[in-house]
This record gives C-alpha cells, structure tokens and sequence, in this order.
C-alpha cells in the first residue's frame, strides 16, 4: 500500500533527470507578467484598447501659407495642412474660397488621412468625403468643420 502510494505522487524519472529546460524561471515569468501588465494598462488608457490614442483638436488659429500646399492652388482638392495646422486639413471651394475641417474622426477621435482626395480613419475604417460628410462608417457624423479666413497677403488663418 505504501508503496503504490509513493508511485502515484512520485515525479516521473525523465522529468527529475532533465530538468525543466523549457519553463519559464521564476523571474523571467515575474518580468514578462509585469510587461504584459504594463501593456494591457496602455490600452486601457486609449479607451476601448485600439491602438492609436484618441485625441482632441489643438487649439488654433493657424496660418497656412497657400503657396506652401500646392494643392490649394486647385478647386476642389483637398489638403492635409497638419504640418502647420495640426490635425487639419483644407480645401478650395472657389477663386477665394476655401473651407477647413478637423482631421479628427467622429466615431472615437483618431485622426484620419487625407488620401483619395477624402479622409480614411485608420482605427475602424470611416471614410468621409472631401466636404467632411461620411461615405462609410462606423462614424456617423461629418466630420467638424473649422473656420478658414482669407487674409491680405494670401494666407488663410485656419481655426
Ligand atoms: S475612430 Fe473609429 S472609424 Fe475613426
């Protein structure tokens, strides 16, 4: 009886001999258990764990320089100002005429690209139009449109 009993609670022999060559020590367990902490924290922080924080629109005005975006120079295409008006984008809508937007996306705030002559949201996919309006969601409002102001010398002020 006893020693039925020692069998069925003994290591077995290949396993004592060896080692356990692919466990995971005690502090490599400890650090990879704080990384992975540390990461699910980070997510957590961006909401509903996407990667890409949500954002809000910086506080402008801005001065965009139309010569600086040769595309401005044409009706109808829109621009990524963001180097000089950061999260903003413009667009000519007539001889001296021009109508500004917020990049940011109305579904959860990241912040689209102006590619395709449109704005494509890299988090969940919304694309709107180059007049800011939605063309695929899972957004469902426009995009915020911002005050552009044409000044003397030929810049624009973008709000
Ligand atoms: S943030 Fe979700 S589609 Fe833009």
């Amino acid at each position: 009886m006893e020693d039925s009993l020692h069998h069925a609670v003994s290591v077995p022999h290949e396993a004592s001999m060896t080692g356990c060559e692919q466990c995971v020590s005690r502090r490599d367990f400890i650090g990879r258990a704080a990384f992975a902490a540390a990461v699910l924290a980070a997510l957590e922080a961006c909401g509903d764990g996407q990667i890409g924080a949500p954002t809000t629109l910086p506080d402008g005005p801005f001065v965009v320089r139309v010569s600086d975006f040769p595309g401005l120079s044409t009706t109808g295409t829109l621009v990524d100002v963001s180097s000089v008006a950061p999260a903003r984008a413009v667009i000519r809508t007539g001889t001296a005429t021009y109508t500004g937007f917020s990049k940011i996306c109305t579904h959860q705030q990241c912040i689209t690209d102006v590619r395709n002559n449109r704005f494509e949201c890299p988090c969940h996919g919304s694309r709107f139009a180059n007049d800011g309006s939605v063309i695929t969601g899972p957004a469902e409002r426009s995009l915020t449109r911002v005050n552009v102001t044409v000044n003397a010398d030929g810049t624009l002020t973008v709000g």
